[in-house]
């Protein structure tokens, strides 16, 4: 057989989404830096997406959005042998300075109001947290963590050598 001759950037991949979102905003502005910052695609659970017009990087066109309509439907869909990552300020979160990403992750963010169920974080393979007192906004956080994961693992920001 002959031997694989391609060469490939990076053996990983990402997605991120928010659990019931209540803020459209919020989603669209995740979608705009999870496109930017190498995102394989993204999700919303329990609250679908309605386009929003001042995308200049026309994020929607780029990655695909999926849906779900409650957490277990989610969990059954996730890709093959790919880690839930809980991004959410709990006693027992691993704090982000110290972090190592899984190369296959699906990080899930909570509600604006409310943060993710306890239920949902008990299913979830890791937890994360940003440090700090007070929660941050839901796409801010959100686009930290692959911020962060871009510096850490290989090539996984666009555009950066490996
Ligand atoms: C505005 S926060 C929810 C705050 C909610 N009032 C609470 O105390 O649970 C919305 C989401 O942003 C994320 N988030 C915000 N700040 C965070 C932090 N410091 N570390 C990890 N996740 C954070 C979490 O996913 C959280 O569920």
């Amino acid at each position: 057989m002959a031997r694989l001759k391609q060469q490939y950037d990076s053996d990983g991949y990402f997605g991120i989404g928010i659990f019931h979102s209540a803020e459209e905003q919020n989603i669209g502005t995740l979608w705009r830096s999870a496109y930017i910052l190498g995102a394989s695609f993204i999700f919303t659970i329990g609250r679908k997406y309605r386009k929003q017009s001042s995308d200049v990087t026309k994020a929607w066109s780029r990655i695909p959005l999926y849906y779900y309509e409650d957490f277990d439907e989610f969990k059954k869909s996730i890709p093959y042998s790919s880690a839930i990552v809980a991004v959410e300020m709990t006693d027992t979160a691993v704090p982000l300075e110290s972090f190592e990403h899984p190369k296959r992750a699906v990080y899930l963010l909570g509600n604006e109001a409310d943060g993710l169920p306890p239920t949902v974080v008990s299913q979830c393979h890791k937890t994360v947290v940003i440090p700090g007192d007070y929660s941050l906004n839901v796409a801010v956080a959100g686009s930290i963590i692959i911020y962060d994961r871009g510096t850490k693992v290989k090539t996984s920001l666009p555009g950066r050598p490996g």
